[in-house]
């Protein structure tokens, strides 16, 4: 391990608590109260009517383009640059994904862009907040309900963080979250889906349990998955949740803290702090390696590396993935923003357990490794 890990929780709330819970009751299935409690504190964080527990954020993902009966013919519209798992929902079901580039800026979809790939068959926007600043949701907003599109909010990064006011999680017919370790959330693996919509928490609550009918269970009318978390996830995700607020304000300063020790080297291109909509929540700090570098970030990445420093690489588009570019897709298009921030971009050290000292470490290294 790098003597400065790239992420690594903080979980010493009443994680071990409400697990012991778990374990001297004996609910550890899906069926405990710890899950129904992660529900209604995640649902009443953001707002919303219903929430849905689900075993990971791409689950969420699959779980709410089903949801949304999105299929064949039909064109989703999402960002190239992020995570596979969105475009893996709309590909498996069958639906036509449609990328977007991203604005240099704050690395989120390009709204305006978003606008012109409408056409007739467009049925959903996927809109993804990324690294610790929100889409320009209003505008997406806007659009959707013009040409009666519908939103999937992928909240995943985007824990206790806000657009105008607005909880991110609170704006999409349905909007998800993961709860991966590295989240501000955490119940080891974990995701959710939110939405307002009965019909569609239904439907989102069928899916997640196989489809099961709920007047005879081993029948079914439609295919679902195993998709449901288990009360020991729950547990900790129920202790992670109650620290939130200190946690979105530990990724603040963790992030004030980098700019304060970067700001003014040369050759690095440091997150934004804040646009008219959101403060950064900096889920990750991201720093982008500007033309005067003469190597790129897997370069970087190995220096760092070499000075104990752990990193991990930006997303690297979909548009270049070899697995979509196999099945015929996205052949011939080039989206520059994402393609200069994948080649150029990483992060550094962003878990809530970093300290200080560690966060001087780290810039000072990147420091070294970008000039020296
Ligand atoms: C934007 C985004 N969406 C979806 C996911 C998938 O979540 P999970 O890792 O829980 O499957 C992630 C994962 O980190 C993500 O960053």
């Amino acid at each position: 391990m790098s003597a400065v890990p790239v992420n690594e929780p903080l979980l010493d709330g009443n994680e071990r608590r409400y697990l012991l819970e778990c374990i001297d009751s004996g609910w550890i299935s899906s069926e405990g109260s710890f899950v129904n409690r992660l529900e209604a504190g995640m649902a009443q964080r953001c707002g919303r009517r219903h929430a849905v527990a689900v075993c990971n954020g791409s689950a969420a993902l699959e779980a709410a383009v089903a949801a949304l009966q999105l299929g064949p013919n039909d064109e989703v519209i999402l960002p190239t640059f992020t995570i596979i798992s969105c475009a893996a929902a709309v590909v498996r079901s069958g639906a036509v994904p449609v990328l977007v580039d991203c604005e240099p800026a704050t690395w989120n979809m390009d709204v305006a862009q978003v606008a012109a790939a409408i056409t007739p068959r467009t049925r959903a926007i996927l809109a993804v907040h990324v690294y610790g600043l929100p889409v320009d949701m209003d505008p997406l907003l806007g659009l959707a309900r013009e040409h009666g599109i519908k939103i999937i909010e992928d909240a995943a990064e985007m824990h206790g963080q806000t657009y105008r006011g607005r909880p991110c999680g609170s704006m999409g017919d349905i909007s998800v979250f993961s709860f991966y370790p590295n989240k501000l959330v955490t119940t080891g693996e974990g995701g959710m889906l939110l939405t307002d919509d009965d019909a569609l928490a239904e439907r989102c609550r069928g899916l997640r349990n196989l489809c099961f009918l709920p007047q005879r269970r081993f029948v079914h009318e439609e295919l679902g998955w195993n998709f449901r978390m288990s009360n020991l996830q729950a547990a900790v995700g129920v202790a992670q949740l109650e620290r939130l607020d200190g946690s979105i304000d530990r990724k603040r300063r963790m992030g004030h803290r980098y700019t304060e020790r970067l700001q003014g080297t040369t050759g690095i291109e440091l997150p934004l702090a804040r646009t008219e909509a959101a403060e950064n929540i900096y889920w990750v700090y991201g720093v982008v390696l500007d033309e005067s570098v003469p190597f790129d970030a897997a370069e970087a990445m190995k220096r760092l590396a070499a000075r104990g420093i752990g990193t991990r690489p930006f997303f690297w588009p979909m548009h270049e993935q070899p697995v979509f570019r196999r099945m015929g897709l996205f052949e011939n298009l080039s989206f520059p923003v994402a393609e200069r921030l994948a080649r150029r971009g990483f992060y550094l050290p962003s878990g809530l357990a970093l300290t200080d000292a560690q966060i001087d470490q780290a810039a000072g290294a990147l420091r070294e490794a970008v000039q020296g």
